[in-house]
């Protein structure tokens, strides 16, 4: 158990560097079983879910081999697969689900733990399941597991409701051996699932129409292993951004690509930021209080859901008020009661959220219900005055290997408290 404490009022001052996107390679990760054979993964960042889906992947017969200091991650595919993935690591990452395609495609047949919703909302996968189904696989849900089953997939058109980056992802990995032309149509196009469909094509698989919102893949017979390098975190890249406009600071992120941040920066600068690009890292800057911006989350290239809870509070402390519009996860709200409790003034009604921006915060015991909730109460501990406590750090580190390590090489003040309950 874990807490983190923050003293705030430090304004942060230099550089960070990014390691590859949670929501990249937990997916290339799983893609990997496509190949029987050694895939090599670099700029693998050192967090909790990896190993999670290493021992998901070491459970279904693969042998995962995570080389932290050198950030690379070993997968040796064997010619034949388990294809049960079961509840007790389901129910600790929802990621998990990324598998069903890969062992549909492998071995004919899936069983998955249904994950459930969590604490952003109730996350349905019924996109996953019309998208299977219409590629001839027979989708059920038995005792809690989703059973698919197709001897052969076959290629077929598809047209999502919504450009859900899971469901996109799923029928992607599905289709590139299916039999014959899949199309997928609404794709969703985040710099993620272009990573995984160009490691898919370095792997062997046809796909055309990589980062637009119609993939159309021919499938092929079989995929070869590879050595990929996972694409850079933006999201993390957008909270250090945040995280310099917050506290007046000025933070170079390398490794990092602005146009993968194109909004999240425009807004940062309508706050009366300061953002320089170069060619693979940006510096923000800041030395006025900002200025509320309205924020409306939606599928890349809109602004994205996993930095609205940043946004927010850096809203809670600028001048004037902003609306606030989620359009994905219908509960990612919740968080703004914990950040209530270090003096924000954010009042929520179905999916707007109005902020009202205060002179200053003041330092309170928090506790993350998400990694987002909890980056967004980081960053708003460090402009509070005095001491804030985060509980239940354990979300965070899901997304920010050594956030407390960066924070403290940029001059904030922050301890991790070790607790023995
Ligand atoms: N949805 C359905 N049915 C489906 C699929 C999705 O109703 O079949 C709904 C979801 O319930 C949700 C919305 O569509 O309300 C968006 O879901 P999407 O499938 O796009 O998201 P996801 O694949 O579940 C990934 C990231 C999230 C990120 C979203 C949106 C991973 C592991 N997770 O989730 O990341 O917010 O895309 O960009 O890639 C995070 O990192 O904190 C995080 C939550």
């Amino acid at each position: 158990m874990e807490s983190w404490e923050i003293v705030g009022g430090a304004r942060l001052v230099g550089e960070v560097r990014l390691t590859g996107a949670k929501n990249s390679v937990l997916k290339l990760m799983a893609a990997a079983l496509l190949a029987p054979g050694r895939t090599v993964l670099t700029e693998v960042p050192d967090i909790l879910d990896v190993d999670i889906m290493g021992q998901l992947l070491t459970r279904l017969g693969a042998q995962v081999v995570h080389d932290r200091p050198a950030g690379a991650v070993a997968i040796d595919v064997p010619d034949q697969l388990d294809h049960r993935a079961d509840y007790d690591l389901v129910r600790r990452m929802r990621a998990s689900i990324s598998v069903l395609g890969p062992l549909l495609a492998r071995c004919g047949e899936a069983d998955i733990a249904l994950p459930g919703g969590d604490n952003i909302g109730s996350r349905g996968l019924d996109m996953h399941i019309a998208g299977l189904e219409r590629m001839g696989a027979q989708v059920s849900v038995q005792h809690g597991y989703l059973q698919a089953v197709a001897r052969q997939l076959r290629g077929s058109t598809i047209w999502l409701d919504f450009p859900s980056v899971g469901a996109t992802e799923s029928l992607l990995m599905a289709a590139v051996t299916a039999e014959g032309r899949t199309v997928i149509d609404n794709a969703a196009r985040e710099p993620e699932i272009v990573d995984i469909a160009n490691m898919m094509v370095q792997m062997g698989a046809q796909i055309s129409g990589i980062g637009t919102s119609t993939l159309t893949v021919e499938g092929v017979d079989v995929l070869q292993p590879v050595h990929h390098v996972t694409v850079s975190d933006r999201i993390v890249a957008g909270t250090w951004a945040v995280a310099a406009a917050i506290t007046q600071g000025e933070i170079t992120v390398i490794n990092a690509f602005a146009e993968h941040l194109e909004i999240a920066l425009d807004k940062l600068a309508t706050a009366g930021a300061h953002v320089d690009v170069h060619a693979d890292s940006f510096t923000v800057s800041m030395d006025t209080r900002p200025k509320s911006v309205d924020i409306v989350t939606l599928p890349y290239p809109g602004f994205p859901t996993d930095l609205q809870p940043q946004f927010i509070a850096l809203n809670a402390i600028s001048l004037g008020a902003s609306l606030v519009t989620e359009n994905l996860f219908e509960a990612r709200f919740r968080f703004v009661h914990e950040l209530a409790r270090l003096g924000a003034d954010v009042q929520t009604e179905g999916h707007h959220a109005l902020v009202r921006g205060q002179p200053g915060l003041s330092g309170a015991p928090v506790e993350a219900t998400d990694i987002r909730a909890g980056a967004g109460l980081v960053l708003a501990g460090l402009v509070a005055d005095g001491v804030t406590t985060i509980h239940e750090v354990h979300h965070i580190d899901r997304g920010y290997a050594g956030m407390v390590e960066d924070l403290q090489r940029l001059g904030a003040t922050i301890e991790r408290i070790r607790h023995s309950d």
